[in-house]
C-alpha cells in the first residue's frame, strides 16, 4: 500500500489488488446499497406521511396549519426534496417512487384541505354564537330618481297627454341654430363671448333648449307638437342660484290658426297638473328675438317661495323671421307663415325645482350628497 491509499481513496487498481474473495464481499455489499436505496425512501415516505398527518392533526390554528404545510408541501419543502433525490434512484424504481410520492402528497393535500375547512366551520360557529336572529335586518338601500329627472318626468307625462310628442338635439350647437336661425341679431349680447361657451371651431354649447325647435322644423314639415327637455349652459358664475348647466323644457306646437289663447290654456292646464289647483298664473309682456308676442308666465303657491310669484317661463307665438329662416334652410315653404302659425315656450327647471322643493342653494342638485338624496325617495 503505498501513501496515496492511505488517503481513503479506491482505485480500480485496488481492487484488483484485492483476493477474489474479497471481491465478492464488496460486490455484495454494494448490491444491497444499490438494490435497498429504493426501499429505504419508501420507508422514508412512509415516515414523512405518518408524521405530517400527526401534525396536521395536532395544528391548533390556520396559523399552525400554514406552518405544517410549508414544512412539508413548501417550494423547498420536505416533498420536494424527497423529489429531487429520486432522481439518483435506478430507473427501474423511479416510477413506482414516485407514484408513491404523489400518493403521499395528495394524501397531504387532502389532510390539509380538510383541516382548514374544519377551521373555517369552527369560525363560522364562533360568528353565528354571537347572532341574534331576533334582530332586524339591516336596511336595504334603495336609490331613487333625481328630483330633477322626477321633476322632469312628471313634466313630460303632462305634455304627452296633451299629444306633444319627445324631440331632442344635441348640446354642442352651431351658431346658426342657436341664435340665427331664432332671429338673434349678430349684436345679441348672448351671443358674447362672455356669456357662451364657444369652441375653437365656432361652434358653441346651446345656451338654450330653443335649438330643438330649429332642428325639429328643418327635419319635419307641420303640424308640429313637440317637447324637448334637455340641458343648456351658460357662463355664469356659480353661486347658491346659478348654475353654469341648468335643465330647460322646450315646447312647439305649429298648427294652422294657432293662437295666444291655446298657449294660454295649454300652459295654465299644465302649471294646474303640475301643481296642483291653488296655483295661480299670471302673464306678462316679455321679449325674445324668436317670438312675436312674447310673454313670461308666473306662478303663485301657498307655501312655496313664501307666497311671491315665481317666474316659470318664456313663451309667445313663433316669430314669421323663423319660420322664413327654417325655410331657407329646407329650401321649400313648407313653413309658409301665411298659411302656419305656432307657439313655443321654455321654461327652466332647476330654479323650479328650488322652489317646490324649498332648496336654499340651487348647488344642492348638482352635488349627490345622499343626504339630500334620500329625501326624494318616496
Ligand atoms: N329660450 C329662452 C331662454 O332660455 C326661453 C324661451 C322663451 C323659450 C320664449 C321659448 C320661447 O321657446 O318662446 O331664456
Amino acid at each position: 500500500m503505498t501513501g496515496d491509499k492511505l488517503s481513503g481513496e479506491l482505485h480500480l487498481t485496488d481492487l484488483l489488488g484485492l483476493p477474489p474473495s474479497h471481491w465478492l464481499i464488496l460486490i455484495c455489499h454494494l448490491s444491497f446499497v444499490i438494490c435497498h436505496f429504493p426501499l429505504a425512501m419508501d420507508d422514508e415516505l412512509g415516515t414523512l406521511q405518518s408524521e405530517a398527518l400527526a401534525e396536521i392533526a395536532n395544528a391548533q390554528n390556520v396559523i399552525e396549519l400554514d406552518q405544517v404545510r410549508v414544512k412539508y408541501l413548501g417550494r423547498s419543502g420536505l416533498i420536494s426534496k424527497l423529489s429531487e433525490s429520486m432522481r439518483s434512484l435506478p430507473k427501474e424504481d423511479r416510477p413506482r417512487v414516485g407514484k408513491l410520492l404523489n400518493e403521499v402528497r395528495s394524501a397531504l393535500d387532502r389532510a390539509f384541505a380538510d383541516k382548514s375547512e374544519a377551521f373555517a366551520a369552527q369560525q363560522d360557529l364562533v360568528a353565528l354564537d354571537d347572532l341574534d336572529e331576533t334582530l332586524p335586518a339591516s336596511p336595504v338601500r334603495v336609490g331613487a330618481l333625481h328630483p330633477l329627472t322626477q321633476l322632469q318626468d312628471q313634466a313630460i307625462r303632462i305634455f304627452r297627454r296633451l299629444g306633444f310628442t319627445m324631440a331632442a338635439g344635441p348640446d354642442i350647437e352651431t351658431e346658426w341654430h342657436c341664435f340665427d336661425a331664432l332671429n338673434t341679431p349678430p349684436n345679441h349680447p348672448a351671443r358674447n363671448e362672455s356669456d357662451t361657451f364657444y369652441f375653437p371651431d365656432g361652434r358653441l354649447l346651446r345656451t338654450h333648449t330653443s335649438t330643438v325647435q330649429i332642428r325639429t322644423m328643418v327635419a319635419d314639415v307641420p303640424p308640429i307638437r313637440v317637447i324637448a327637455p334637455g340641458g343648456a349652459y351658460r357662463r355664469d358664475e356659480m353661486d347658491a342660484t346659478h348654475l353654469s348647466q341648468f335643465n330647460q323644457l322646450e315646447g312647439l306646437y305649429v298648427d294652422k290658426r294657432v293662437t295666444v289663447a291655446d298657449l294660454k290654456g295649454t300652459l295654465e292646464y299644465f302649471v294646474r297638473e303640475l301643481l296642483g289647483p291653488k296655483v295661480e298664473t299670471r302673464m306678462r309682456p316679455h321679449f325674445f328675438p324668436f317670438t312675436e308676442p312674447s310673454l313670461e308666465m308666473d306662478v303663485r303657491l301657498p307655501g312655496v317661495n313664501a307666497g311671491k310669484w315665481m317666474e316659470l317661463l318664456g313663451c309667445g307665438m313663433v316669430d314669421p323671421a323663423v319660420f322664413e329662416q327654417v325655410n331657407q334652410r329646407r329650401g321649400d315653404q313648407a313653413y309658409d307663415p301665411e298659411a302656419w302659425t305656432g307657439y313655443a315656450f321654455g321654461m327652466g327647471l332647476d330654479r323650479l325645482a328650488m322652489a317646490l322643493f324649498g332648496l336654499p342653494d340651487i348647488r344642492l342638485l348638482i352635488e349627490n350628497d345622499q343626504r339630500f338624496l334620500a329625501q326624494f325617495n318616496s
